[in-house]
């Protein structure tokens, strides 16, 4: 089968590089993908969100199954374009249609389908300009730190937390008067958890599930976790705390609600749901939905994953999902994220990068880069992910950071203490 991949960065070069090892795997596509991703396959020069051009290529090129990377092609209903269209209808696609991707593409439509179906998550409510003075009201029945949220997708960047009464109001009163764009139209606010968060994964055909692996990101800019958020700056899997004991709750209080929801509500479902959790003293409490695979951790997770992805998906597209188990390997995957100086603020691009020839011991996914006269430079924030597999964390985090270190480009930066809490 010929695969498309839509998307551009280390999670499509990931997806690319396992769905390459199938045995049933055809030509593999990129829509648009990245230098990375064309050393698997043909880069097409389509961009994620042209829905008209992926459809045409997907009938030019015989494709039968389109895996979408990105949360904003799901959420902007590609799903529902090829079913809408008689040539493209029996096309597999890895995705949900857009009523499914509301768990993602609302914040208020997660947390309200969370509350419907009793699945554990931080209290909260949400407002709008015309109810603002309420939302000062909710404000103050909560203890600091306060959770501030805008409803749509903002490319990672709609959480504010912040920890005084009167920068809380200030903030409320910003998104709602349109800092976020329509995203802010509607803006949560939610009681703070305090716990250690963790990624929780499954491939589901909308009755039936697979739970992969999960992984820890690493968000934070600096080490030890301080400096601005990032969209992810490594990853580790497995993640100790999360044992058989801890991830039996996960699926009884979260994964099964939210599987059983979906269907009582009518919202068919293929394709990913990762779980943003966090552990409160011993159990999980679900944060948020995305409807994709996460960036960094895909780069950790697939490596761990020793069945056919194609087949598993496959499986997903089809409604056989029952018919599927999942084989994990027992290594420890850890996943560091090499990004331009300055990444999440200003950075420069364009830098030219070198010593990126594998050396064989660790797996490179490029995120941000593009080639220029067949010369690789920096196209981006995030610009590799390196990856190594081991028995142990130490020995999986050292191969890990001897690759890093060889791959050089003007301002390079990443964290040195990536699983350093685990
Ligand atoms: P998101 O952009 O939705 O992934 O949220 C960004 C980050 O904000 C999460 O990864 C958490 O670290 C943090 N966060 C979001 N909601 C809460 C909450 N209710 N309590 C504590 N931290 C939160
Ligand atoms: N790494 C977090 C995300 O992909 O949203």
């Amino acid at each position: 089968m010929n695969v498309l991949i839509v998307g551009s960065g280390g999670r499509e070069h990931a997806l690319g590089w396992k769905i390459s090892q199938s045995r049933a795997m055809g030509r593999l596509f990129f829509a648009p993908g990245n230098p990375g991703t064309s050393l698997l396959g043909t880069n097409l020069p389509v961009s994620s969100d042209d829905f008209e051009a992926i459809g045409s290529s997907v009938l030019f090129h015989d494709v039968g199954m389109v895996v979408v990377g990105p949360e904003v092609p799901l959420v902007g209903g590609i799903h529902d374009f090829f079913l809408a269209d008689d040539r493209l209808r029996d096309v597999r696609v890895i995705g949900p249609l857009k009523s499914g991707a509301m768990l993602e593409g609302s914040k208020d439509f997660a947390k309200s389908f969370m509350t419907r179906h009793g699945i554990p998550t931080a209290r909260y409510a949400s407002f709008t300009r015309e109810t603002v003075d309420q939302g000062y009201g909710f404000l103050d029945t909560l203890k600091p730190p306060y959770v501030l949220k805008a409803d749509g997708l903002a490319a990672g960047k709609g959480v504010i937390i912040v920890n005084d009464l009167a920068e809380a109001r200030l903030t409320l009163a910003e998104m709602l008067g349109g800092k976020f764009g329509m995203a802010g139209d509607t803006v949560l606010i939610e009681e703070f958890l305090r716990g250690v968060e963790l990624s929780a994964f499954i491939l589901t055909d909308g009755s039936d599930y697979l739970i992969l692996p999960e992984a820890k990101d690493y968000k934070r800019v600096g080490e030890n976790d301080t400096g601005l958020n990032t969209g992810g700056m490594g990853a580790i899997s497995p993640v100790p705390f999360a044992d058989a004991a801890f991830m039996k709750k996960v699926e009884e209080r979260i994964i099964r609600p939210t599987i059983r929801g979906l269907a009582l509500e009518g919202i068919p479902y293929t394709g990913f749901i990762f779980f943003g959790l966090i552990n409160c003293q011993g159990d999980p409490f679900l944060i948020e939905y995305n409807v994709r695979m996460g960036d960094p951790e895909t780069e950790a997770v697939l490596p761990r994953i020793e069945s056919d992805l194609l087949d598993l998906l496959d499986a997903a597209a089809t409604g056989r999902m029952k018919e599927k188990k999942i084989k994990t390997s027992g290594n420890v995957a850890a996943t560091v994220m090499l990004v331009s100086g300055g990444y999440p603020g200003d950075y420069e691009k364009g830098k030219v990068i070198t010593g990126n020839e594998m050396t064989g011991r660790g797996l490179l996914f490029h995120a941000g880069t593009r080639e220029e006269d067949g010369i690789l430079k920096t196209a981006g924030g995030r610009v590799m992910a390196v990856t190594a597999l081991a028995e142990t964390l130490p020995e999986a985090l050292e191969k890990c950071y001897s690759e890093a270190g060889e791959i050089h480009f003007e301002g390079k930066y990443f964290r040195r203490d990536i699983g350093f809490d685990l």
